[in-house]
């Protein structure tokens, strides 16, 4: 089928690019000129696992454009999936300027008597896909035919892909045959359970889904401070609790907290939609309360142990806001280099993939020290923070960083490190509900 996604970043390139593998053919549509230029050129301008050699494979095999033109767009594609930014105001509501400026300029490229389908992939809050209904009325010429439909992604950055191609479910909030009978042959080659329920049923799935994953990592966070004040191991905590198939092991990984460009938007655009709804959510207030008392847990760790920061150089594995992506948007272990900075500290830090992302966010402050590789950032420093989950931090050669620092200090924030090898070592360890 003839598909459009509009909106060409983590979710849809990633999305355009998959629904071409399956065989559609996808024209990928985006306001940003310099983007589509990269695109066309072949650049990948995010880092996801596996992305290059599908969009390179896709754009040769003639199933993948880009353009910034939403005429185009819509003329190419009978169901359009809108991919756009739905960023978090300050109040917590959620800003849809991009969702009502797309929905106006594709009801104005609607040709009468053309019927087009206008999916929101995007995450929205409930009850979007009427006031995107009202906006493609109001704006299109008479005698358009169309109809709205959501479908909200589940996609996990740094494992998209496998997201996308091996979906737990597919969910389609649609009121129109047509359109639900247009989504499962586009979902057809997935090969997955599908749900279809009406619009507003499928904007609370996806807020109700992440605002849950949410809740899991803040609870295993909150049992990990019961663990570190009981000399329990919240791993161990963890694996016994995840045995059980009602609970599950995944999401309960003790640590910094989350971050990322959807739990902590989706969270308090949920909490901010159930404030509106007069259904108040004190439950998810109490999640994101939990979150963000998780940095601040780890600095007095290591105030605890280094008593004055100021003046002192820490080294910081990773800066994305989790492990196999380069984005660093709300990420944890940013906001943690900036609170050492306020402190007075100077920091060595590397990334495998968020080097340059990081630098445009922290800026060039002569007090960090952009490393290349994870071995530089041992050199000199009273102690090294693991802030990213990257696996490969695992496999440094620890033995002989050692005695690059100036004390074998290690603070790992997410718990991914051998903590009893390292002591072996002679390591000064410290982690989250690990005694
Ligand atoms: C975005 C939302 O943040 C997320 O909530 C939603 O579920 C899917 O879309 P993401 O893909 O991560 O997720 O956003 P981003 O990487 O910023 O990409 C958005 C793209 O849309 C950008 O390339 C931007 O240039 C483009 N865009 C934005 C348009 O094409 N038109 C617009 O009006 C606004
Ligand atoms: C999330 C949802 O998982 C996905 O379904 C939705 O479509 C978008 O939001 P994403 O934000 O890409 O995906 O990454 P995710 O793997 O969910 O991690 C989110 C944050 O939680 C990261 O900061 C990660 O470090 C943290 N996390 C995750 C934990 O602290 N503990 C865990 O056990 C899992």
């Amino acid at each position: 089928m003839k598909l459009t996604l509009i909106g060409t970043g983590y979710v849809g390139l990633v999305t355009g690019a998959c629904f071409a593998e399956v065989g559609h053919n996808v024209l990928c549509v985006d306001n940003n000129k310099d983007k589509v230029a990269q695109l066309k050129a072949g650049k990948i301008p995010i880092f996801e696992p596996g992305l290059e050699d599908l969009v390179k494979n896709n754009v040769a095999a003639g199933r993948l454009a880009f353009t910034d033109s939403t005429a185009e767009g819509v003329a190419h594609g009978e169901v359009i999936f809108i991919a756009v930014p739905t960023p978090p105001q300050p109040d917590g509501s959620v800003d849809l300027t991009y969702i009502e400026a797309v929905a106006r300029e594709i009801a104005q490229q609607l040709q009468p008597g053309q019927y087009r389908v206008i999916v929101d992939k995007s995450t929205v809050p409930v009850k979007t896909g009427e006031k995107v209904t009202e906006t493609i009325n109001r704006y299109s010429a008479e005698g358009c035919i169309f109809d709205v439909v959501s479908n909200p992604e589940f996609l996990r950055e740094g494992c998209a892909i496998a997201d996308l191609m091996q979906p737990d479910r597919i969910v389609i909030g649609s009121r129109s045959q047509r359109a639900t009978d247009l989504m499962k042959a586009i979902y057809e080659p997935f090969h997955a359970p599908t749900y279809i329920t009406d619009i507003n049923s499928a904007e609370l799935i996806k807020h109700a889904a992440n605002s849950f994953l949410a809740l899991k990592i803040s609870y295993i966070n909150a049992v990990a401070a019961i663990c570190e004040a009981s000399g329990a191991n919240v791993d161990e905590v963890a694996d016994g609790m995840g045995a059980d198939k009602r609970i599950g092991r995944a999401f309960l990984n003790a640590g910094l907290g989350y971050g990322g460009s959807c739990f902590p938007k989706d969270i308090k655009a949920f909490i901010h939609i159930a404030d509106e709804l007069g259904t108040p959510f004190h439950l998810l207030k109490e999640v994101e309360k939990i979150n963000a008392g998780q940095l601040d847990r780890f600095l007095q760790k290591i105030k605890n142990k280094l008593w004055v920061l100021k003046n002192k150089t820490f080294g910081v594995l990773g800066l994305a806001f989790k492990g196999d992506t380069d984005d660093v948007r709300s990420s944890v272990a940013i906001e943690l280099c900036r609170r050492l900075l306020a402190e007075g500290a100077s920091l060595r830090v590397t990334d495998p993939q968020a080097l340059e992302k990081a630098q445009t966010e922290l800026g060039h402050d002569p007090r960090i020290t952009y490393c290349a590789n994870p071995e530089e950032v041992f050199d000199r420093v009273e102690a090294v923070i693991l802030a990213t989950e990257w696996k490969q931090f695992r496999n440094l050669p620890w033995k002989q960083l050692k005695d690059k620092m100036i004390a074998p200090l290690i603070f790992d924030g997410r718990n991914l490190l051998d903590h009893h090898s390292l002591r072996e070592m002679g390591y000064d360890y410290t982690g989250i509900g690990r005694p």
